[in-house]
């Protein structure tokens, strides 16, 4: 076996995929057996976000199957924003509290303790507890109560026969043909006990797959599944499509989802993004930068911290808006070398038509990052700094269901199917109101404007959030 020190750049969250796509090209055998499939990048932030709705104040968070952290980078980062924590001793120190990685494969021990460290500014060394090597189906996992895991992808022909014989000894779900996922996520169960939330990642065939009945009513039966996602293909030379799952603690409520362990009905698995069909984005709402580099630099002088009032508008920028939430007040706004903690901009200093832009509905959209990301100024008053884009729709009533259809996840797929190419280092993509004109958007279902309404006001309320992603895939499927 090799033993290769990392050396990685650029943004660690993307290790986890880069070290799974070394593996396969130089040694397949032992990637098939390792199941190394790394979870990509935007659905690891996915996965993770649904997982805070879930359990918004995780103390104890364990992926047993870690790889490269494609999952405990994006962890880490919720929970430093969460904490507020900026330095690197805060930032380890959390890890050391809250975190814990384990994998069987050494390689993927150095590159996620690496990846960690460098998200944190300390050194692998200082993690030589967070994330050790160990082989999780070998004995009892601490518990948790988060455990987000994409466990090995090794189907049941990989596993070597004794080792199947043991394992299926020692396990309530292993019957039939069983995928080596299967005792796995048996064991998250169990780390999760009671009271603990699960976030996996899965092969799609766990939706339908006979063998994973047992699996299917332990993950929502005995426990309740609150987020199905399917994700399509997870790399166009990976066989695979993974589905998400979110599986909280309490018996399922009877509905729509079968409770026996029956195959659940998908929404939809994600279809190809270059198949969505619809009325471009640009035909139903004037896109704009938000503004200029004489604007941007205009601003400058005239932003300062204060209150919004009637003559002071409240500015967000790329920086300060996640999906459906604007982080006004919360983090500072970084402009042109200046720090403002809580910016507002004098309605004089913005000239007309910006001000009217300000004061209209409207989307702010960040003009960087890994998928779309959404700020739903609803009832306007909200001014969009340097780097965003604007979505200022023709017809206000349709500006609930574009919000909801430019955060799902078909039109980030759309997005990066299509101008992927142009992203930046770390899968960062440029958002640009021309690029953007010609997303396709399938006509609104009704009753989107309540639960966009929800949405906006608790980001974290899992309700709303699921409502919506049900109505986009829904949408996305008919088109
Ligand atoms: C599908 S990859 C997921 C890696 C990472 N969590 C991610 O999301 O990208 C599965 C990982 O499980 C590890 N693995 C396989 N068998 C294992 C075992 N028995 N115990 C712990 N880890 C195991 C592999 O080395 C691989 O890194």
């Amino acid at each position: 076996m090799r033993h290769r020190t990392p050396a990685w750049e650029g943004d660690p969250a993307t290790w986890g995929t880069r070290l799974a796509d070394r593996l396969r090209r130089e040694d397949p055998v032992r990637a098939a057996q390792l199941g190394a499939v790394a979870t990509p990048p935007e659905a690891a932030v996915r996965l993770v976000e649904a997982a805070w709705r879930a359990q918004p104040r995780p103390t104890a968070i364990l992926d047993p199957a870690c790889g490269g952290g494609a999952l405990l980078v994006p962890a880490a980062r919720r929970l430093w924003s969460e904490a507020g924590a900026r330095t690197p001793a805060d930032r380890t120190r959390l890890l050391r509290a809250h975190l814990r990685g384990l994998d069987v494969d050494p390689d993927a021990v150095r590159t996620c303790r690496a990846a960690l460290a460098h998200a944190a500014g300390c050194t692998p060394g200082d993690l030589a507890e967070v994330v050790v090597e160990c082989d999780a189906l070998g004995a009892p996992l601490p518990p948790a109560d988060l455990v987000l895991a994409n466990p090995p992808w090794v189907d049941a022909t990989t596993v070597p026969p004794a080792r199947r014989r043991d394992l299926a000894a020692r396990s309530r779900w292993a019957r039939g043909a069983w995928d080596l996922w299967v005792p796995l996520v048996e064991r998250c169960v169990e780390a999760a006990g009671p009271h603990g939330v699960l976030a996996l990642l899965l092969p799609e065939a766990a939706a339908a797959a006979p063998y994973a009945r047992v699996a299917r009513a332990g993950l929502h039966g005995t426990r309740t599944a609150v987020h199905l996602e399917a994700l399509g293909a997870l790399r166009e030379d990976v066989a695979v499509r993974g589905l998400l799952v979110v599986s909280v603690p309490g018996p399922a409520p009877t509905g729509a989802l079968p409770i026996d362990g029956a195959p659940w009905p998908l929404p939809s698995s994600a279809p190809a993004p270059a198949a969505l069909t619809g009325r471009p984005l640009g035909k139903l709402a004037t896109l704009v930068g938000a503004a200029t580099v004489a604007e941007a630099y205009a601003w400058r002088d005239a932003l300062h911290t204060g209150t919004p009032d009637a003559t002071h508008l409240p500015v967000v920028n790329t920086g300060t808006v996640d999906p459906w939430t604007a982080h006004w007040g919360q983090r500072p706004l970084r402009y042109l070398g200046r720090s403002i903690p809580r910016p507002v901009i004098p309605a004089a200093a913005l000239g007309d038509r910006r001000l009217a832009q300000a004061r209209q509905p409207k989307l702010v959209l960040a003009g960087l990052s890994r998928r779309l990301e959404v700020f739903a100024d609803l009832d306007g008053g909200w001014v969009g700094a340097k780097s965003t884009v604007l979505v200022l729709p023709h017809d206000v009533r349709e500006l609930a269901w574009l919000a909801a259809w430019l955060d799902g996840a078909p039109a980030s797929a759309w997005y990066a199917h299509h101008y992927g190419a142009l992203a930046l280092r770390g899968g960062y993509l440029r958002v640009a109101p021309r690029l953007l004109a010609a997303l396709p958007v399938p006509p609104a279902p009704p009753g989107v404007d309540a639960i966009v309404r929800a949405r906006c006001a608790d980001p974290e309320d899992p309700a709303p959030a699921d409502a919506l992603a049900r109505l986009v895939t829904e949408a996305a499927r008919r088109t």
